[in-house]
Protein backbone atom coordinates (compact mmCIF):
# COMPACT_ATOMS: atom_id res chain seq x y z
CA UNK A 1 0.00 0.00 0.00
CA UNK A 2 1.16 3.36 -0.26
CA UNK A 3 -0.98 6.87 -0.19
CA UNK A 4 -4.23 7.21 2.42
CA UNK A 5 -7.19 8.45 -0.11
CA UNK A 6 -10.29 9.90 0.49
CA UNK A 7 -10.93 9.31 3.83
CA UNK A 8 -14.12 10.19 5.67
CA UNK A 9 -16.79 9.64 8.24
CA UNK A 10 -20.00 8.84 6.91
CA UNK A 11 -23.67 7.96 8.81
CA UNK A 12 -21.44 6.35 11.95
CA UNK A 13 -18.53 4.81 9.65
CA UNK A 14 -14.88 5.57 9.32
CA UNK A 15 -13.90 5.27 5.58
CA UNK A 16 -10.10 5.02 4.26
CA UNK A 17 -9.25 4.12 0.55
CA UNK A 18 -5.33 3.34 -0.09
CA UNK A 19 -2.78 3.24 -2.96
CA UNK A 20 -2.60 -0.23 -3.23
CA UNK A 21 -1.48 -2.93 -5.57
CA UNK A 22 -3.62 -6.21 -5.28
CA UNK A 23 -1.10 -8.31 -6.91
CA UNK A 24 2.34 -8.27 -5.23
CA UNK A 25 4.10 -6.15 -2.40
CA UNK A 26 5.77 -4.04 -5.03
CA UNK A 27 4.01 -0.62 -6.58
CA UNK A 28 2.04 -1.28 -9.59
CA UNK A 29 -2.02 -2.11 -10.91
CA UNK A 30 -2.48 1.18 -8.36
CA UNK A 31 -6.32 0.97 -7.19
CA UNK A 32 -8.35 2.13 -4.61
CA UNK A 33 -8.12 -0.15 -1.77
CA UNK A 34 -11.12 0.26 1.31
CA UNK A 35 -11.54 -0.20 4.81
CA UNK A 36 -14.32 0.76 7.23
CA UNK A 37 -13.68 1.17 10.97
CA UNK A 38 -16.48 2.56 13.85
CA UNK A 39 -13.11 3.77 16.32
CA UNK A 40 -9.97 4.53 13.59
CA UNK A 41 -8.42 1.43 15.15
CA UNK A 42 -9.94 -1.76 14.55
CA UNK A 43 -10.73 -2.06 10.63
CA UNK A 44 -12.36 -4.38 8.51
CA UNK A 45 -11.69 -4.24 4.37
CA UNK A 46 -13.94 -4.66 1.83
CA UNK A 47 -13.47 -4.83 -1.93
CA UNK A 48 -11.65 -2.62 -3.86
CA UNK A 49 -13.39 0.57 -4.37
CA UNK A 50 -12.20 1.94 -7.67
CA UNK A 51 -10.01 0.12 -9.79
CA UNK A 52 -8.45 0.50 -13.95
CA UNK A 53 -11.65 -0.50 -16.36
CA UNK A 54 -12.47 2.72 -17.89
CA UNK A 55 -10.06 4.67 -20.90
CA UNK A 56 -10.47 7.33 -18.09
CA UNK A 57 -8.20 5.42 -15.78
CA UNK A 58 -7.54 1.91 -17.36
CA UNK A 59 -3.58 2.89 -16.28
CA UNK A 60 -4.11 2.57 -13.03
CA UNK A 61 -6.28 4.61 -10.14
CA UNK A 62 -4.10 7.45 -7.96
CA UNK A 63 -5.14 9.48 -5.05
CA UNK A 64 -7.86 11.79 -4.64
CA UNK A 65 -10.27 12.70 -1.91
CA UNK A 66 -13.68 12.50 -1.13
CA UNK A 67 -16.11 15.38 -0.69
CA UNK A 68 -19.08 15.04 1.22
CA UNK A 69 -21.97 17.34 -0.30
CA UNK A 70 -24.82 18.36 1.34
CA UNK A 71 -27.58 15.71 1.94
CA UNK A 72 -24.65 13.93 2.43
CA UNK A 73 -23.70 12.56 -0.51
CA UNK A 74 -20.33 11.55 -0.43
CA UNK A 75 -18.25 11.96 -3.96
CA UNK A 76 -14.93 10.83 -4.61
CA UNK A 77 -12.49 13.03 -6.85
CA UNK A 78 -8.99 10.81 -7.80
CA UNK A 79 -6.48 11.12 -10.78
CA UNK A 80 -6.62 8.63 -13.71
CA UNK A 81 -4.22 7.28 -15.57
CA UNK A 82 -5.94 6.92 -18.92
CA UNK A 83 -5.29 5.10 -22.15
CA UNK A 84 -3.18 7.94 -23.35
CA UNK A 85 -0.63 7.48 -19.77
CA UNK A 86 -2.52 11.26 -19.25
CA UNK A 87 -2.93 12.57 -15.73
CA UNK A 88 -7.12 13.03 -15.41
CA UNK A 89 -9.82 13.46 -12.95
CA UNK A 90 -12.35 11.78 -12.29
CA UNK A 91 -15.07 11.20 -9.98
CA UNK A 92 -16.51 8.13 -8.38
CA UNK A 93 -19.68 7.72 -6.56
CA UNK A 94 -21.44 5.23 -3.86
CA UNK A 95 -23.92 3.08 -6.40
CA UNK A 96 -26.63 2.62 -3.08
CA UNK A 97 -26.42 5.68 -0.60
CA UNK A 98 -28.60 3.61 2.05
CA UNK A 99 -25.34 1.42 1.96
CA UNK A 100 -23.92 2.38 5.16
CA UNK A 101 -20.72 0.44 3.91
CA UNK A 102 -20.42 2.37 0.62
CA UNK A 103 -19.35 -0.84 -0.72
CA UNK A 104 -20.09 -0.05 -4.07
CA UNK A 105 -18.81 2.37 -6.50
CA UNK A 106 -19.61 3.52 -9.75
CA UNK A 107 -17.80 5.85 -12.11
CA UNK A 108 -20.24 7.23 -14.79
CA UNK A 109 -19.45 7.56 -18.23
CA UNK A 110 -19.60 11.38 -18.33
CA UNK A 111 -15.78 11.16 -17.01
CA UNK A 112 -12.84 12.52 -16.88
CA UNK A 113 -14.15 15.37 -15.92
CA UNK A 114 -10.78 17.86 -15.90
CA UNK A 115 -8.31 16.94 -18.37
CA UNK A 116 -4.89 18.77 -18.21
CA UNK A 117 -5.76 20.48 -21.30
CA UNK A 118 -2.32 22.35 -23.34
CA UNK A 119 -1.29 24.23 -20.99
CA UNK A 120 -1.00 22.05 -18.09
CA UNK A 121 1.41 19.17 -17.91
CA UNK A 122 0.04 15.64 -17.96
CA UNK A 123 2.32 13.93 -16.50
CA UNK A 124 2.25 16.38 -13.54
CA UNK A 125 -1.37 16.56 -12.56
CA UNK A 126 -2.69 14.94 -10.05
CA UNK A 127 -4.18 14.15 -6.35
CA UNK A 128 -7.26 16.31 -5.97
CA UNK A 129 -8.03 17.53 -2.48
CA UNK A 130 -10.83 17.96 -0.82
CA UNK A 131 -13.20 20.52 -2.55
CA UNK A 132 -14.48 23.70 -0.52
CA UNK A 133 -17.52 25.44 -0.45
CA UNK A 134 -17.13 29.14 -1.12
CA UNK A 135 -19.83 32.50 0.55
CA UNK A 136 -21.12 32.39 -3.70
CA UNK A 137 -22.07 28.60 -4.13
CA UNK A 138 -19.10 27.66 -5.95
CA UNK A 139 -17.04 24.23 -5.10
CA UNK A 140 -13.11 24.66 -5.67
CA UNK A 141 -10.04 21.87 -5.44
CA UNK A 142 -6.69 22.32 -5.71
CA UNK A 143 -4.92 19.38 -7.89
CA UNK A 144 -0.86 19.26 -7.44
CA UNK A 145 0.89 20.16 -10.40
CA UNK A 146 4.68 21.34 -11.33
CA UNK A 147 5.53 23.74 -14.38
CA UNK A 148 8.90 23.53 -14.84
CA UNK A 149 10.53 23.52 -11.32
CA UNK A 150 7.67 25.39 -10.04
CA UNK A 151 5.52 23.29 -7.97
CA UNK A 152 1.88 24.27 -7.85
CA UNK A 153 -1.61 23.62 -6.54
CA UNK A 154 -3.82 24.41 -9.33
CA UNK A 155 -7.52 25.87 -8.12
CA UNK A 156 -10.36 24.93 -9.88
CA UNK A 157 -14.25 25.96 -9.51
CA UNK A 158 -17.04 24.26 -10.16
CA UNK A 159 -20.66 24.81 -9.74
CA UNK A 160 -22.37 21.73 -10.01
CA UNK A 161 -19.20 19.75 -9.17
CA UNK A 162 -18.85 18.13 -12.53
CA UNK A 163 -18.06 21.31 -14.86
CA UNK A 164 -14.74 22.47 -13.38
CA UNK A 165 -13.08 25.55 -14.72
CA UNK A 166 -9.45 25.95 -14.08
CA UNK A 167 -8.45 29.80 -12.56
CA UNK A 168 -5.65 31.76 -14.19
CA UNK A 169 -3.69 31.81 -10.92
CA UNK A 170 -2.75 28.61 -8.97
CA UNK A 171 -4.19 28.48 -4.82
CA UNK A 172 0.01 28.82 -4.43
CA UNK A 173 3.01 28.03 -6.42
CA UNK A 174 7.13 28.26 -4.85
CA UNK A 175 9.65 28.10 -7.17
CA UNK A 176 12.59 24.91 -7.57
CA UNK A 177 10.31 22.65 -5.53
CA UNK A 178 9.52 20.01 -8.06
CA UNK A 179 6.24 18.52 -8.33
CA UNK A 180 3.46 19.36 -4.99
CA UNK A 181 2.22 15.58 -4.51
CA UNK A 182 -1.20 15.41 -2.42
CA UNK A 183 -2.18 18.81 -1.41
CA UNK A 184 -4.11 19.12 1.37
CA UNK A 185 -5.37 22.73 2.35
CA UNK A 186 -7.69 23.33 4.97
CA UNK A 187 -8.96 25.92 7.86
CA UNK A 188 -7.87 25.32 11.62
CA UNK A 189 -8.97 27.31 14.55
CA UNK A 190 -6.78 29.90 15.56
CA UNK A 191 -7.65 28.57 19.40
CA UNK A 192 -8.65 25.68 20.17
CA UNK A 193 -8.37 22.38 19.55
CA UNK A 194 -11.25 21.15 17.69
CA UNK A 195 -11.27 21.05 14.17
CA UNK A 196 -12.99 22.55 11.43
CA UNK A 197 -15.01 21.35 8.11
CA UNK A 198 -12.92 22.40 4.95
CA UNK A 199 -15.50 25.15 3.90
CA UNK A 200 -15.38 27.41 7.27
CA UNK A 201 -13.68 30.54 6.49
CA UNK A 202 -13.58 34.02 8.93
CA UNK A 203 -10.89 35.84 11.11
CA UNK A 204 -10.69 33.43 13.80
CA UNK A 205 -9.55 30.98 11.45
CA UNK A 206 -6.24 30.36 9.95
CA UNK A 207 -5.49 27.69 6.75
CA UNK A 208 -3.25 24.91 6.29
CA UNK A 209 -1.33 24.05 3.17
CA UNK A 210 0.19 20.76 2.77
CA UNK A 211 2.20 19.57 -0.09
CA UNK A 212 4.22 16.49 -1.01
CA UNK A 213 7.29 16.98 -2.21
CA UNK A 214 8.86 14.24 -4.39
CA UNK A 215 12.41 15.05 -4.76
CA UNK A 216 12.65 14.86 -0.84
CA UNK A 217 10.07 12.62 -0.14
CA UNK A 218 9.01 14.81 2.91
CA UNK A 219 5.36 16.08 3.67
CA UNK A 220 5.59 20.15 4.23
CA UNK A 221 3.59 22.62 5.27
CA UNK A 222 2.42 26.47 6.08
CA UNK A 223 0.20 28.33 8.16
CA UNK A 224 -1.30 31.28 6.31
CA UNK A 225 -4.42 33.18 5.53
CA UNK A 226 -6.64 32.25 2.43
CA UNK A 227 -8.54 35.03 0.77
CA UNK A 228 -11.87 33.75 -0.79
CA UNK A 229 -12.62 36.56 -2.78
CA UNK A 230 -9.22 36.47 -4.91
CA UNK A 231 -8.60 32.57 -3.77
CA UNK A 232 -4.99 33.30 -2.70
CA UNK A 233 -3.32 31.59 0.02
CA UNK A 234 -0.48 33.64 1.46
CA UNK A 235 1.26 31.66 4.27
CA UNK A 236 2.95 33.88 7.32
CA UNK A 237 5.91 34.11 7.12
CA UNK A 238 6.44 32.81 10.24
CA UNK A 239 8.30 29.34 8.56
CA UNK A 240 10.08 28.65 5.39
CA UNK A 241 7.36 28.15 2.09
CA UNK A 242 9.74 24.96 0.40
CA UNK A 243 12.26 22.38 1.48
CA UNK A 244 13.15 24.06 4.65
CA UNK A 245 9.75 24.72 5.87
CA UNK A 246 8.04 22.59 8.87
CA UNK A 247 7.08 18.73 8.24
CA UNK A 248 4.54 16.78 9.70
CA UNK A 249 7.06 14.54 10.66
CA UNK A 250 10.57 14.73 10.75
CA UNK A 251 10.72 10.86 9.65
CA UNK A 252 9.11 8.25 7.20
CA UNK A 253 5.72 9.85 6.84
CA UNK A 254 4.92 10.89 3.11
CA UNK A 255 1.25 11.70 1.17
CA UNK A 256 -0.66 12.53 3.81
CA UNK A 257 -4.05 13.61 3.96
CA UNK A 258 -6.45 14.65 6.88
CA UNK A 259 -10.73 14.68 6.91
CA UNK A 260 -12.87 16.75 9.38
CA UNK A 261 -14.25 13.99 11.66
CA UNK A 262 -17.91 16.10 12.40
CA UNK A 263 -18.66 13.22 15.27
CA UNK A 264 -15.96 13.96 17.38
CA UNK A 265 -15.22 17.76 16.28
CA UNK A 266 -11.80 17.11 14.96
CA UNK A 267 -9.59 17.37 12.26
CA UNK A 268 -7.36 13.80 11.93
CA UNK A 269 -4.20 13.16 9.25
CA UNK A 270 -3.47 10.42 7.82
CA UNK A 271 0.09 9.76 6.38
CA UNK A 272 1.72 6.62 5.08
CA UNK A 273 5.21 5.07 6.12
CA UNK A 274 6.94 3.14 3.44
CA UNK A 275 9.32 0.40 4.23
CA UNK A 276 13.51 1.10 5.03
CA UNK A 277 13.93 -2.64 4.26
CA UNK A 278 15.01 -4.21 0.08
CA UNK A 279 12.60 -4.72 -2.39
CA UNK A 280 13.12 -8.44 -2.02
CA UNK A 281 12.22 -8.21 1.77
CA UNK A 282 9.12 -6.90 0.81
CA UNK A 283 8.55 -9.49 -1.73
CA UNK A 284 9.50 -12.32 0.62
CA UNK A 285 6.79 -10.76 3.56
CA UNK A 286 4.00 -10.29 0.92
CA UNK A 287 3.39 -7.28 1.91
CA UNK A 288 4.91 -3.27 2.14
CA UNK A 289 3.43 -0.03 3.27
CA UNK A 290 1.91 0.87 6.50
CA UNK A 291 -0.64 3.40 7.13
CA UNK A 292 0.37 5.46 10.39
CA UNK A 293 -1.40 5.66 13.38
CA UNK A 294 -4.26 8.64 12.92
CA UNK A 295 -3.53 11.84 14.50
CA UNK A 296 -5.52 14.87 15.83
CA UNK A 297 -3.61 17.85 14.17
CA UNK A 298 -4.94 21.66 15.67
CA UNK A 299 -3.39 25.13 15.64
CA UNK A 300 -0.47 25.68 18.67
CA UNK A 301 -1.70 28.52 20.85
CA UNK A 302 1.41 30.20 19.18
CA UNK A 303 -0.37 30.37 15.75
CA UNK A 304 2.91 29.22 14.07
CA UNK A 305 2.72 25.48 13.52
CA UNK A 306 0.83 22.36 14.54
CA UNK A 307 0.10 20.11 16.93
CA UNK A 308 -0.75 16.43 16.29
CA UNK A 309 -1.22 13.37 19.16
CA UNK A 310 -2.76 9.96 18.40
CA UNK A 311 -6.20 9.83 17.94
CA UNK A 312 -7.68 9.09 21.75
CA UNK A 313 -9.42 5.87 20.27
CA UNK A 314 -6.12 3.88 20.28
CA UNK A 315 -6.19 4.43 24.20
CA UNK A 316 -8.42 1.76 24.21
CA UNK A 317 -6.00 -0.76 22.92
CA UNK A 318 -3.88 -0.14 26.04
CA UNK A 319 -3.67 -3.21 28.49
CA UNK A 320 -1.56 -3.17 31.77
CA UNK A 321 1.07 -0.34 32.36
CA UNK A 322 4.12 0.03 34.22
CA UNK A 323 5.03 3.02 36.21
CA UNK A 324 7.94 5.11 36.73
CA UNK A 325 8.18 8.09 39.02
CA UNK A 326 10.46 10.59 39.94
CA UNK A 327 13.52 8.43 38.86
CA UNK A 328 16.90 10.46 38.61
CA UNK A 329 19.09 9.34 35.72
CA UNK A 330 22.79 10.45 35.77
CA UNK A 331 25.72 10.65 33.84
CA UNK A 332 25.69 7.41 31.46
CA UNK A 333 22.72 5.48 33.32
CA UNK A 334 20.86 3.56 31.30
CA UNK A 335 17.37 1.86 33.26
CA UNK A 336 15.20 -0.50 31.65
CA UNK A 337 11.26 -0.81 31.96
CA UNK A 338 9.99 -4.11 32.57
CA UNK A 339 7.13 -5.91 32.47
CA UNK A 340 5.31 -4.73 29.03
CA UNK A 341 5.28 -5.91 25.61
CA UNK A 342 8.06 -3.76 24.30
CA UNK A 343 7.76 -4.54 20.87
CA UNK A 344 3.90 -3.16 21.29
CA UNK A 345 3.88 -0.42 23.36
CA UNK A 346 3.23 2.83 24.20
CA UNK A 347 5.15 5.13 26.30
CA UNK A 348 4.35 8.71 27.57
CA UNK A 349 7.03 10.25 29.45
CA UNK A 350 7.89 13.17 31.27
CA UNK A 351 11.79 14.42 31.31
CA UNK A 352 12.84 16.99 33.93
CA UNK A 353 16.37 18.77 35.00
CA UNK A 354 16.93 21.00 37.38
CA UNK A 355 18.88 23.67 35.22
CA UNK A 356 19.94 24.59 31.79
CA UNK A 357 23.67 25.87 32.48
CA UNK A 358 24.95 22.68 31.01
CA UNK A 359 23.57 22.52 27.44
CA UNK A 360 26.02 22.94 25.19
CA UNK A 361 26.40 25.95 23.05
CA UNK A 362 23.98 26.13 19.96
CA UNK A 363 26.58 26.89 16.75
CA UNK A 364 24.20 28.94 14.76
CA UNK A 365 25.32 27.35 11.56
CA UNK A 366 23.26 23.88 12.07
CA UNK A 367 20.74 24.58 10.32
CA UNK A 368 19.54 20.63 9.63
CA UNK A 369 19.00 19.04 12.55
CA UNK A 370 19.27 15.86 10.78
CA UNK A 371 23.07 16.43 10.29
CA UNK A 372 24.01 17.79 13.91
CA UNK A 373 21.81 14.48 15.20
CA UNK A 374 23.96 11.89 13.16
CA UNK A 375 27.00 14.08 14.23
CA UNK A 376 26.46 13.97 17.59
CA UNK A 377 24.07 10.82 17.87
CA UNK A 378 22.63 9.75 20.92
CA UNK A 379 25.84 7.98 22.67
CA UNK A 380 27.97 10.82 22.29
CA UNK A 381 28.45 12.78 26.17
CA UNK A 382 26.49 15.61 26.29
CA UNK A 383 25.70 18.27 28.66
CA UNK A 384 21.76 18.33 29.03
CA UNK A 385 21.41 15.32 27.27
CA UNK A 386 21.07 12.95 25.18
CA UNK A 387 18.32 11.23 27.19
CA UNK A 388 15.78 9.68 26.56
CA UNK A 389 14.17 5.99 25.53
CA UNK A 390 15.95 3.39 23.73
CA UNK A 391 13.43 1.26 22.29
CA UNK A 392 13.04 -1.86 20.50
CA UNK A 393 16.63 -2.91 22.18
CA UNK A 394 18.14 -6.24 22.11
CA UNK A 395 18.92 -7.69 25.47
CA UNK A 396 22.87 -6.60 25.14
CA UNK A 397 22.04 -3.79 22.71
CA UNK A 398 23.61 -4.83 19.88
CA UNK A 399 20.10 -3.48 18.45
CA UNK A 400 18.34 -0.32 19.99
CA UNK A 401 16.67 2.62 18.52
CA UNK A 402 17.04 5.68 20.51
CA UNK A 403 14.73 8.38 20.64
CA UNK A 404 15.70 11.64 22.44
CA UNK A 405 16.48 14.99 23.08
CA UNK A 406 19.81 17.05 23.83
CA UNK A 407 19.28 20.90 24.73
CA UNK A 408 21.63 23.49 23.70
CA UNK A 409 22.22 27.14 24.40
CA UNK A 410 21.83 29.83 21.74
CA UNK A 411 21.59 32.99 22.31
CA UNK A 412 20.88 34.43 26.14
CA UNK A 413 18.08 32.88 27.91
CA UNK A 414 17.36 30.82 24.28
CA UNK A 415 17.69 27.45 24.08
CA UNK A 416 17.48 25.34 20.86
CA UNK A 417 15.97 21.72 21.37
CA UNK A 418 16.85 18.65 19.09
CA UNK A 419 15.16 15.27 18.96
CA UNK A 420 16.16 12.08 17.26
CA UNK A 421 14.93 8.92 16.35
CA UNK A 422 18.02 7.35 15.01
CA UNK A 423 17.65 3.81 13.15
CA UNK A 424 21.57 3.67 12.86
CA UNK A 425 21.40 1.17 15.70
CA UNK A 426 18.17 -0.82 15.18
CA UNK A 427 19.58 -3.43 13.33
CA UNK A 428 22.56 -5.96 12.71
CA UNK A 429 20.73 -6.47 9.00
CA UNK A 430 22.32 -5.14 6.35
CA UNK A 431 20.57 -3.88 3.43
CA UNK A 432 18.15 -1.68 4.91
CA UNK A 433 18.32 1.90 4.82
CA UNK A 434 18.56 3.39 8.77
CA UNK A 435 18.34 6.80 8.61
CA UNK A 436 19.02 9.38 11.45
CA UNK A 437 15.65 11.33 11.57
CA UNK A 438 15.41 14.47 13.52
CA UNK A 439 13.70 17.50 13.89
CA UNK A 440 13.94 21.00 16.27
CA UNK A 441 11.07 21.22 18.80
CA UNK A 442 10.04 24.99 19.81
CA UNK A 443 9.38 24.45 23.04
CA UNK A 444 9.23 26.84 26.22
CA UNK A 445 11.35 25.17 28.86
CA UNK A 446 10.33 27.45 31.60
CA UNK A 447 8.69 24.42 33.60
CA UNK A 448 11.90 22.41 33.25
CA UNK A 449 9.76 20.00 31.60
CA UNK A 450 10.09 17.84 28.02
CA UNK A 451 7.72 15.33 27.11
CA UNK A 452 8.09 12.68 25.23
CA UNK A 453 5.40 10.21 23.24
CA UNK A 454 6.07 6.82 21.52
CA UNK A 455 4.28 4.23 19.45
CA UNK A 456 5.98 1.49 19.35
CA UNK A 457 4.69 -1.58 17.54
CA UNK A 458 7.32 -4.50 15.33
CA UNK A 459 8.76 -2.33 12.81
CA UNK A 460 7.40 0.99 13.84
CA UNK A 461 8.53 3.72 16.05
CA UNK A 462 6.25 6.76 16.30
CA UNK A 463 7.07 9.56 18.51
CA UNK A 464 5.69 12.65 19.61
CA UNK A 465 7.95 15.55 21.47
CA UNK A 466 6.86 18.02 23.55
CA UNK A 467 3.62 17.14 23.01
CA UNK A 468 2.60 16.76 20.03
CA UNK A 469 4.98 19.53 18.57
CA UNK A 470 7.67 17.30 16.35
CA UNK A 471 6.85 13.98 15.34
CA UNK A 472 9.60 11.40 14.02
CA UNK A 473 8.08 8.19 12.36
CA UNK A 474 10.84 5.25 11.73
CA UNK A 475 10.72 2.21 10.47
CA UNK A 476 13.32 -0.48 11.89
CA UNK A 477 13.70 -4.43 11.17
CA UNK A 478 15.68 -5.78 13.90
CA UNK A 479 16.84 -9.01 14.03
CA UNK A 480 17.10 -9.96 17.83
CA UNK A 481 14.74 -7.26 19.58
CA UNK A 482 11.78 -9.12 18.66
CA UNK A 483 8.36 -10.38 20.07
CA UNK A 484 9.48 -10.81 23.99
CA UNK A 485 13.10 -10.32 23.63
CA UNK A 486 12.66 -6.95 22.70
CA UNK A 487 13.45 -4.21 25.52
CA UNK A 488 12.62 -0.66 26.40
CA UNK A 489 14.80 1.62 28.49
CA UNK A 490 14.94 4.84 30.03
CA UNK A 491 18.76 6.53 29.38
CA UNK A 492 20.74 9.82 29.96
CA UNK A 493 24.21 10.52 28.53
CA UNK A 494 24.29 14.25 29.74
CA UNK A 495 26.70 15.57 32.42
CA UNK A 496 23.14 17.31 34.11
CA UNK A 497 21.17 14.51 35.94
CA UNK A 498 17.81 13.86 34.66
CA UNK A 499 14.90 12.96 36.31
CA UNK A 500 11.97 10.63 34.73
CA UNK A 501 8.79 12.45 36.79
CA UNK A 502 7.01 10.62 35.16
CA UNK A 503 6.49 7.17 32.90
CA UNK A 504 4.01 4.85 32.02
CA UNK A 505 4.15 2.62 29.64
CA UNK A 506 1.34 0.06 28.28
CA UNK A 507 1.38 -3.09 26.78
CA UNK A 508 -0.85 -2.95 23.79
CA UNK A 509 -3.62 -5.18 22.54
CA UNK A 510 -3.40 -5.75 18.69
CA UNK A 511 -5.91 -4.23 16.53
CA UNK A 512 -8.35 -5.71 14.44
CA UNK A 513 -7.13 -5.44 10.84
CA UNK A 514 -8.48 -6.59 7.88
C1 LIG B 1 2.45 9.97 -4.07
C2 LIG B 1 1.93 9.52 -5.42
C3 LIG B 1 0.78 10.39 -5.88
C4 LIG B 1 0.05 9.49 -6.83
C5 LIG B 1 0.22 8.14 -6.19
C6 LIG B 1 0.37 6.98 -7.12
O1 LIG B 1 3.12 8.94 -3.39
O2 LIG B 1 2.96 9.51 -6.38
O3 LIG B 1 1.17 11.61 -6.45
O4 LIG B 1 -1.29 9.85 -6.96
O5 LIG B 1 1.35 8.22 -5.36
O6 LIG B 1 0.29 5.77 -6.40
Amino acid sequence: MNNPNGPMYFKGIYHLFYQYNPEAAIWENIEWAHSISRDLINWKSLKSAIFPSKPFDINGCWSGSATVLPGFKPVILYTGIDSQNRQVQNYAIPANLADPLLTEWVKPDNNPIVEPGTEVNASAFRDPSTAWLSFNGQWKTIIGGRSEQTGMAYLYRSKDFLNWTKAEQPLHSVPNTGMWECPDFYPVARFGRFGLDASVTGNWVKHVLKVSLDLTRYDYYTVGKYYPTTDKYVPDNTSADGWNGLRYDYGNFYASKSFYDPMRKRRVLWGWANESDSVQDDVSKGWAGIQAIPRTVWLDPNGKQLLQWPVMELNRLRRRRVMMIHQKLVMGQNVEIKGITAAQADVEVIFSFSSLDKAETFDPSWVDAQAVCSQLGSTTQGGVGPFGLLTLASENLEEFTPVFFRIFKAETNKHVVLMCSDARSSSLKDGLYKPTFAGFVDIDLSSKKLPLRSLIDHSVIESFGGGGKTCITSRVYPTKAVFEDAHLHVFNNGTEPITVEYLGAWSMRSACVN
